[in-house]
């Protein structure tokens, strides 16, 4: 499963490249605003260090202005990926972007059939939001598995990207069903490779190591 890292923070993307386990990067208006960041300053950094699609959103609402700010968007860098929220006007939009050959991301997914009508349209990445079902009693990852199975019904080559991770079990059920990708926010990528025991263990082994050091 690919790793995307869901954050506009350009240290923390750093850090998190410099692991070797990040193939992509996600932003939003919101993420945006809390580092204080402009959209079409920071993206060309981001794309400096990621290896990757970077998406990068859009926040016209009609469909006319979605396609001039991709557009514009897309030109920041090749591996520019244009975030459209699921509207109808987005998927116009979509399907426009489609055509041209830029890739989309259409953000803010919360059923199987807006998923199917983004594939429809020419989606190059869906992100269901899973934390954010999850928040309201729903169950985020059925919403996954519900829309891996209809991507797979009908070989549509739209690629499912797990969006709002709040922690490692959401990676786990999204790599068990086989979404292609998740965006996961930093503190969640360095929760993926801890554990207690491996730190217990850990140093348990260096503290023995250290007993043992005149051995012969
Ligand atoms: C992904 O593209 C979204 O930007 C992000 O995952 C939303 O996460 P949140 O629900 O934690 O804000």
């Amino acid at each position: 499963m690919q790793i995307f890292i869901d954050s506009a923070d350009l240290a923390e993307i750093k850090e998190a490249v410099a692991i070797g386990v990040v193939d992509g990067c996600t932003t939003n208006p919101s993420l945006l605003a809390k580092v204080g960041r402009k959209l079409e300053a920071l993206i060309p950094e981001i794309c400096e260090v990621v290896n990757g699609p970077v998406s990068a959103e859009v926040v016209a609402t009609d469909c006319d202005g979605i396609l001039k700010e991709g557009r514009a968007l897309a030109k920041l860098h090749k591996n520019v990926v244009v975030k459209v929220p699921l509207i109808v006007e987005g998927l116009k939009a979509v399907r426009v972007f489609s055509k041209e050959g830029i890739k989309t991301n259409v953000t803010l997914c919360f059923s199987p059939t807006q998923a199917m009508l983004a594939a429809k349209a020419g989606a190059t990445y869906i992100s269901p939001f899973v934390g954010r079902l999850d928040d309201l009693a729903q169950d985020g990852m059925e919403l996954i598995q519900q829309i891996v199975t209809i991507y797979d019904n009908y070989d549509y080559d739209t690629q499912v990207l797990v969006a709002s991770v709040r922690n490692p079990v959401h990676v786990t059920n999204a790599a068990l069903i086989g979404a292609h990708c998740a965006t996961i926010p930093f503190s969640v990528i360095k929760q993926l490779a801890s554990h207690p025991l491996t730190d217990s263990g850990l140093a348990k082994f260096l503290a023995d190591a250290k007993k043992n050091a005149g051995a012969v």
